[in-house]
């Protein structure tokens, strides 16, 4: 069996899907993998590393893509690309089902098998397979380092004989992976952290990593049997915007990563609590591109009121591309192997498998 991947727009995505290091992996398993020119050159990755496993590299991308039986990708092809799929192929990406939906559609009605990885459900056998986590990760960590860069001040506490630093103080909104990372990374420079969620589980989480964790009082648990968070109420966003206000008084830098799957992020930081922030303030909005956890957010730029700097972008993991593609090509290789019956050689779509049955789109 043939994989195949073609080379994403790397004016918007740096991520490659295939390292060099898994490609190794895929070819011990039996398969040829086929890859376009210059494929991961961009992140060092040279030809020969892969063509010295076997790997072929093929220019023409329709040629790739038509001689594949498993495409692997970052997110779905472009419409021009996406004409080469035909019926019995695998599509296996980030396919994006609330952005894509009506695409998908009709490549699943043409018979092309379709798995979408931020679909997964998060039980522990898919966690080596957990693209929402390897990546949300990173970002958490790359959000606290961006911030940090632009802000104007020490973050450590520091004792000098010309006078006292004091420390930076760092909110992160929301503690789900992208969070606790965060705050682990925060922390980890000297800065002191506090930290908020909708879900009192993270509570602990959040303790563990030396963080001060807010707690709404009087509020229900919002959390989804799957672990997500749920759609706050009116009154747990008052109570939340009052305690927080107090919070942002004293608050150098805020991290926001606050998701609810499937809908708009919630706006959080609103403009009213944005005078309570003193100038040189900084706000990383993590959630910029579902529409932003802070009054103002615009992705891709840095936004400044009342000299607070709020930033946000499409895809920060383009800044960490190495890093966040040889954890997304391993991610993806332990989800084929888990689809791939290698007595048969063949693709096994077993639906009563619950990661194959809540990946696939039909
Ligand atoms: P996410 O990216 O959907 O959301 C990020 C965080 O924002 C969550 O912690 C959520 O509770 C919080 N949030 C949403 N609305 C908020 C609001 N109005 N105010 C404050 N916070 C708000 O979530 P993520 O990071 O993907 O994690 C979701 C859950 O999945 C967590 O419970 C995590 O522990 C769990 N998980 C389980 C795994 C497994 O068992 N295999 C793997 C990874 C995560």
């Amino acid at each position: 069996m043939i994989i195949g991947s073609i080379s994403e727009n790397k004016d918007i995505e740096k991520r490659v899907s295939i390292t060099p290091e898994i490609a190794k992996k895929y070819i011990n398993l039996g398969f040829e993998i086929n890859l376009s020119e210059n494929y991961g050159k961009h992140l060092g990755f040279e030809e020969k590393e892969y063509t010295e496993l076997g790997v072929k590299f093929i220019s023409d991308d329709k040629k790739l893509v038509e001689n594949s039986d498993i495409i692997i990708q970052m997110s779905l092809l472009d419409d021009n690309k996406a004409t080469f799929l035909k019926s019995k192929q695998t599509l296996i990406g980030v396919l994006n089902l609330y952005e894509n939906k009506s695409k998908l559609e009709g490549l699943a009605k043409k018979g092309v098998n379709l798995f979408s990885l931020e679909l997964l459900p998060r039980i522990t056998r898919a966690q080596s397979m957990d693209i929402l986590s390897s990546q949300a990760n990173l970002a958490g960590y790359k959000a606290v380092l961006e911030s940090f860069s632009i802000f104007e001040k020490a973050i450590p506490m520091m004792m000098t004989a010309a006078g006292t630093i004091s420390a930076a103080k760092v909110l992160v909104v929301g503690a789900g992976v992208a969070g606790l990372q965060a705050i682990a990374t925060a922390k980890r420079m000297g800065a002191i952290v506090f930290a908020t969620d909708v879900r009192i589980t993270s509570k602990e989480q959040v303790e563990s990593l030396g963080g001060k964790f807010l707690t709404v009082e009087g509020a229900e648990n919002l959390e989804t049997e799957g672990g997500y968070a749920k759609e706050a109420s009116e009154e747990f966003k008052k109570k939340q915007e009052e305690l927080l206000a107090e919070t942002l008084k004293k608050i150098d830098i805020v991290i926001c990563t606050a998701l609810i799957p499937g809908k708009k992020a919630p706006l959080i930081i609103t403009e009213n609590m944005l005078k309570n922030m003193q100038p040189g303030s900084i706000i990383y909005d993590l959630a910029a591109v579902q529409g932003g956890n802070a009054a103002f957010t615009e992705v891709d730029k840095i936004i400044e009121k009342n000299g607070i700097k709020i930033m946000g972008e499409r895809n920060i993991l383009n800044k960490l591309p190495t890093s966040s593609s040889n954890l997304y090509a391993k991610n993806v290789f332990n989800f084929v192997s888990n689809l791939y019956d290698k007595e048969n050689k063949k693709i096994n779509i077993n639906l009563e498998d619950e990661i194959i049955a809540k990946t696939i789109i039909k």
